[in-house]
């Protein structure tokens, strides 16, 4: 410290020394700051995330405690993608499917012929939710779904009727669309369009999609179809094909077609 009381308050070994020192200080406090703040992040992180989950669900209600209604009425359960089961040894308050796709351990590449959403790896597991009704029943069926739009990976749920057919809502939590044209995703008047739409045609392949346009009462099959958002074909189509693909063989239907046979209750 002497040293630096000696130097001269011009020159330039004092600049950089007072210069150093500062950058020094302030990372303490920022680094400082980011790790006792982390928790409070996670909370919040979660809080909103169950709000998204009961939204969708058509739970949501101004003034309710989101935690307290999430516990109450929705069972979460990890579930291994590809067979379509339940997996017990992944507790869901430490898995998160975003970080999850970053491991490889816990992820897998898609073939670049398969990645319709154009999502390159996803997680071999999946965090889904399953809204309770009396006993063992389940009255909705809530899952995580995600894909390129123009500029972005676009994140949502789908929520399902227990026919696990029927939707029942569509939502988007996380997304880098144009204000105005793609970010239109987010609007709940065209969020309203969703609900009582089909997802699978007579031979059980996914047959639902964002179509470019609107759906009028001529239009043919229009139970599988929503409107286009004007200006936004391209986000428009990121949607369909993330649906396609969460919907399809590689996605979600192992799992939904188990929920269809009575094989996995919301208990199971
Ligand atoms: C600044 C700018 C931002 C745009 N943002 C989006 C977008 O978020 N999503 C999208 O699908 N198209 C977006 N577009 C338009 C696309 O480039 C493309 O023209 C459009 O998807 C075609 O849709 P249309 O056939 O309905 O006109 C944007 C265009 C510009 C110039």
């Amino acid at each position: 410290m002497p040293g630096i009381l000696n130097m001269s308050r011009d020159g330039i070994g004092y600049i950089v020394v007072m210069a150093v020192g500062v950058c020094l200080v302030c990372s303490v406090f920022v680094s400082g700051a980011a790790v006792y703040l982390k928790p409070l992040q996670n909370v919040n992180k979660a809080a909103d995330r169950q709000s998204n989950i009961l939204e969708v669900a058509g739970l949501m209600e101004p003034g309710i405690d989101v935690r307290q209604r999430f516990d109450e009425r929705i069972d979460t359960k990890i579930v291994e993608i590809e067979t379509g089961e339940y997996v017990e040894s992944i507790d869901p308050e430490d898995f998160e499917q975003q970080e999850a796709a970053r491991d490889p351990e816990m992820s897998v590449k898609v073939p670049r012929e398969e990645d319709i959403a154009g999502i390159k790896q996803r997680s071999r597991y999946a965090e889904v939710y399953l809204v309770k009704g009396n006993g063992d029943e389940i009255e909705s069926i809530i899952l995580p779904v995600h894909g390129y739009g123009l500029w972005s990976t676009m994140y949502g749920f789908i929520a399902l009727e227990p026919d696990a057919n029927t939707v029942q809502g569509l939502k988007f939590y996380q997304q880098g669309e144009t204000p105005g044209l793609g970010a239109e995703v987010e609007n709940p008047k065209w969020r309203d369009l969703w609900p009582g739409k089909l997802v699978y045609g007579p031979e059980g392949e996914p047959q639902i999609r964002v179509i470019k346009g609107s759906v009028s009462e001529g239009t043919p099959n229009s139970e599988y179809k929503v409107d286009g958002l004007s200006g936004a074909t391209i986000t428009s189509r990121g949607v369909s094909n993330m649906l396609e693909y969460w919907m399809g063989e590689r996605g979600f239907q192992p799992f939904l077609k188990r929920i269809r046979q009575g094989s996995l209750t919301a208990a199971k």
